[in-house]
């Protein structure tokens, strides 16, 4: 190892050590990467996309705190060192299983439309979608749910009070981390909306408009500020107090829509999963306004009409039934989906197994079915892109699934002087034109059209699987509208395909999402199979990495995690 590289781990290692949350009980073997690379631990496992928060939440696991402890500790922690999706200006969900009540519950912090917001706020003159308007402006910042979702999960299932799960990120923001190569690359990347931003610019760009190099250590004072402020006075210190205030003196200033109304009424809401089945083993998932968990259930009925273990995983028979199946599912989305606080969604209906039954009937087995004849189907007769997942499971058996954004990486890259907080630019996941493809690609309707108060339809999809009362797996991942379908292929690989979590999580994905009718396949499935997809009908685009799930298994008593290794710089860690 070349002596730079030495230092920049010892630093890094010491740093992780001195926030650990007692030191002094911390093994020498927990940031041991050859232990990292281990297979299997017996107390408990934290994954995520990022290595100092995911050892942020092993310290919390370790000093006796519960997978709910660690998750929050984990999600602020990534809003210092993830900066591209963890946040304090975005929000997510969260799906916690307690394991006293054998309960499962979700918790939705999705931000939410201002109350200014109108319903054709990003069409032009013309009545097309301004599209620098709806993902790059002030105006596509949401009300962010954040603070007040990690909040809410620690107040009611956590076992640690907020200051102490708070430390962690506290002490990075301030006393910084080494920046790693994939940080130093996305900032490149994004710096051409970074730089709208005086507050941004201050953050991750040095006087001479560089970000910093590889191994240099970024400090982020305003962020350290904003996060002793929580610890100090909890979520209201974000939504009524000096935070609140900072927020809407920035948006009065840059004429934003986000009031102090907005933030006073902002909650996060507590829903039930929505729960299915699939070869005998139980899904929870997230529900409404995500549309993940219903499309997820939803696919997996079908799929569970076929049998996919003989056809053999990624063959292109394999591939053809799980394209189907997923355009029936989007199409659906696009037609169905929205908040569901603000018109129903019949997820009982898309998530039956009679529903299933009759979709499957529409799949032609041997060709592909072009789009345009592929229609939502009709109501029941009654009737983001950045984002990051990590996973939490702990010995006592709880388990958290979390998954939440900012939208694009750095959101609108807009960031509220004063606070180091970026805000997202979630107001593109609205249709904000029927027809119009967001940024994803994907086709919204009215029920996901913009209303004051209202919240954005998702993809995130933070699952956890049972076999019985036995906890599987959990798994999520980032990707806009691909999420539902990488946790979708992780989980047939692990029920169908029986593979390790390890190798459900890295096996080459595919995605097909309606619209465009293009099925998109990782370049590891190779030429011949590309072509035996052309002949049976299908427009194939091979992608390089697609998205990235990070989850946790258990089998035999033993954790196994993953991080997806399509972007590096994800740990899974257990201990
Ligand atoms: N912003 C991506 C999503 O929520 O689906």
């Amino acid at each position: 190892m070349p002596a730079d590289s030495i230092l920049k781990h010892a630093f890094m290692l010491c740093l992780v050590l001195s926030i650990a949350l007692s030191s002094a009980h911390a093994e020498p073997d927990y940031l041991n990467k050859s232990t990292a690379e281990s297979t299997s631990f017996r107390n408990g496992m934290v994954v995520s996309e990022e290595q100092i928060a995911t050892l942020v939440g092993l310290s919390v696991l370790k000093e006796g705190g519960n997978a709910v402890d660690a998750a929050v500790a984990v999600g602020f922690a990534l809003a210092v060192t993830h900066p591209r999706a963890g946040n304090l200006g975005g929000g997510g969900f969260m799906l916690v299983h307690l394991s006293k009540t054998g309960r499962t519950v979700a918790i939705d912090y999705r931000e939410k439309a201002p109350l200014k917001a109108t319903r054709n706020m990003f069409l032009d003159e013309n009545g097309k979608v301004d599209t620098e308007r709806a993902r790059h402006s002030i105006y596509s910042c949401g009300v962010p749910g954040t603070v007040a979702g990690l909040s809410l999960a620690l107040e009611k299932y956590g076992t640690m009070p907020l200051e102490k799960v708070l430390a962690p990120a506290i002490r990075l923001a301030e006393e910084g981390f080494a920046v790693t190569p994939e940080l130093r690359k996305s900032l490149l990347k994004a710096k051409g909306r970074l730089k709208k931003s005086g507050e941004s610019m201050e953050i991750f760009f040095k006087n001479n408009g560089e970000p910093p190099r590889e191994g240099e250590i970024l400090r982020q004072k305003n962020l350290a500020w904003s996060l002793k402020e929580i610890s100090k006075n909890g979520p209201g210190a974000f939504y009524r107090g000096t935070i609140a205030k900072k927020i809407t003196a920035y948006m009065k200033k840059e004429g934003g829509l986000i009031t102090e109304q907005d933030l006073t009424s902002y909650e996060a809401l507590i829903r039930e999963p929505v729960t299915g089945s699939y070869r005998g083993y139980s899904i929870h998932s997230m529900p409404p306004p995500s549309s993940g968990g219903v499309h997820l259930i939803q696919m997996l009925n079908i799929l569970e009409r076929y049998p996919l273990s003989q056809y053999g995983h990624n063959s292109a028979r394999y591939i053809h039934i799980l394209s189907e199946t997923m355009k029936l599912a989007y199409a659906d989305r696009s037609k169905h989906l929205g908040d569901p606080d603000f018109s129903p969604v019949p997820t009982a209906h898309l998530v039956s197994k009679q529903y299933a039954k009759r979709l499957a009937n529409r799949v032609n087995p041997q060709k592909a079915t072009p789009s345009i004849y592929v229609k939502p189907g009709s109501p029941p007769p009654a009737g983001g892109t950045d984002t990051t997942h990590f996973t939490v499971a702990d010995r006592f058996g709880n388990v958290v699934s979390n998954t939440y954004t900012l939208n694009f990486a750095y959101g609108s890259g807009l960031a509220v002087a004063g606070t180091g907080i970026l805000l997202n630019n979630e107001m593109d996941d609205f249709s904000a034109k029927p027809a119009t493809p967001n940024a994803y690609g994907l086709i919204g309707g009215e029920k996901n059209s913009i209303a004051p108060g209202k919240r954005m339809l998702s993809s995130m999809t933070p699952t956890i699987v049972f076999n019985g009362e036995e906890f599987l797996l959990a798994t999520g991942g980032r990707g806009g509208s691909r999420i539902i379908t990488s946790v979708l292929q992780v989980i047939l690989n692990v029920i169908d395909h029986k593979m390790s979590i390890r190798e459900a999580t890295s096996a080459p994905r595919i995605h097909h999402q309606w619209l465009p009718d293009t099925l998109y396949v990782e370049r590891e499935t190779g030429k011949d199979l590309e072509a035996r997809l052309r002949e049976k009908g299908y427009e194939v685009k091979r992608t390089g990495p697609m998205e990235s799930a990070q989850s946790v298994a258990k089998t035999e008593g033993l954790f196994l995690g993953a991080a997806d290794p399509r972007h590096p710089g994800g740990l899974a860690q257990g201990y």
